[in-house]
């Protein structure tokens, strides 16, 4: 077989990840072709002459069988991707505030133009929770999807109970291991993985919904004391997202410190990994866990999908019954 040959969008902790994953499988024949960097004079553990500078260069070469943007920026990602899929290409993010904002979008231009958009690395790192809920539960209707989306958040308050740490140390740590946003207010006030719920609820539930219909409240004001109280109580304090059905069956979709149980899940999964809960009608409870973060597990999960897209894959969408945005309990008008 002819080798896939890949360009590369961005060269940040994702990027070379994938980077030296792929230099670690040449049995995959899989070739990062092009690599373009917004910011050429930085220090980089490759040679100069490796990168080009121009993303609009490698999305004009026709030469390059998959796109891979891995790019900071959700505006110009959304550019690049957008470009991308109406020229009917096959591109890859692991973007998820890009995703999240324009899912409906994105949806509609692999519609439109026939090219495929994976993004398994969008949603907690290196656990395949994206392709297992559009293809293996696309059929199912699920009770409740609820978990720990976001590792940088998950290992501030594993350092804060273990160690009893302060914050602002516990944060730099997470920071220094390369699992904290540019901007970390968008892991510690829960922004992150408030995109990865609002991904999610599209596979699981057929919503499209804005980012800003999920409610996300951060662990800027959890005290050392709370942690306490809750280790007291035999509980820890854990920031979860959930999805849950009503009995009416409209959805609930939030991300919110809670107290987890000994008993539950959630409770064992600690600093950057991440957990997933699935409760399914008849399938019953699943549960999954790995790393939420960093440049090996997501550089893996950009790589699944990279095999993916050789394959043939897409996304079912199959519980997306319509294309409008979705309206959502939290659009009802409530009186107080
Ligand atoms: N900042 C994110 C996190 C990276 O801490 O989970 C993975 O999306």
């Amino acid at each position: 077989d002819r080798p896939l040959q890949i360009g590369l969008i961005g060269f940040g902790c994702v990027g070379q990840g994938l980077y030296d994953i792929l230099e670690k499988l040449p049995e995959l024949n899989a070739h990062i072709r092009r690599i373009a960097v917004k910011n050429p004079t930085k220090a980089r553990p490759l040679p100069h002459d490796r990168f080009d500078f121009h993303a609009d260069d490698l999305l004009q070469d026709p030469e390059l069988d998959i796109l891979v943007e891995v790019i900071d920026d959700p505006t110009e990602a959304f550019r690049l991707v957008s470009t991308a899929l109406r020229q009917g290409r096959r591109i890859v993010t692991a973007n998820k505030a890009m995703v999240a904002r324009h899912l409906t979008e994105l949806v509609a231009l692999q519609r439109e133009f026939g090219g495929t958009l994976l993004y398994e690395a969008a949603v907690c790192g290196s656990i395949p929770i994206v392709r297992t809920l559009d293809a293996y539960f696309s059929h199912e209707p699920l009770e409740s999807v609820s978990g720990i989306f976001n590792g940088s958040s998950n290992y501030v308050l594993s350092r804060m109970t273990e160690e009893g740490s302060d914050y602002t140390p516990a944060l730099a740590e997470a920071q220094a291991l390369g699992f904290a946003e540019t901007d970390p207010t968008l892991d510690m006030a829960a922004f992150d993985p408030r995109s990865k719920a609002t991904i999610l609820a599209a596979h699981a539930y057929g919503l499209l919904l804005e980012p800003e219909q999920v409610l996300n409240l951060g662990i800027e004001n959890v005290t050392a004391q709370d942690i306490r109280y809750a280790a007291a109580l035999g509980q820890k304090i854990k920031v979860v997202a959930s999805l849950q059905k009503l009995p009416d069956g409209r959805v609930t979709a939030f991300v919110t410190p809670q107290f987890v149980a000994a008993t539950a899940p959630l409770y064992t999964v600690e600093r950057e990994f991440n957990g997933v809960v699935l409760e399914a009608t008849y399938a019953g409870t699943q549960f999954l866990s790995g790393c939420g973060a960093g440049g090996h597990p997501t550089g893996s999960a950009v790589l699944a999908d990279l095999v993916a897209l050789r394959a043939g894959l897409r996304y079912s969408y199959a519980k997306l019954t319509t294309t409008e945005k979705s309206t959502y309990t939290t659009d009802l008008e409530v009186e107080v």
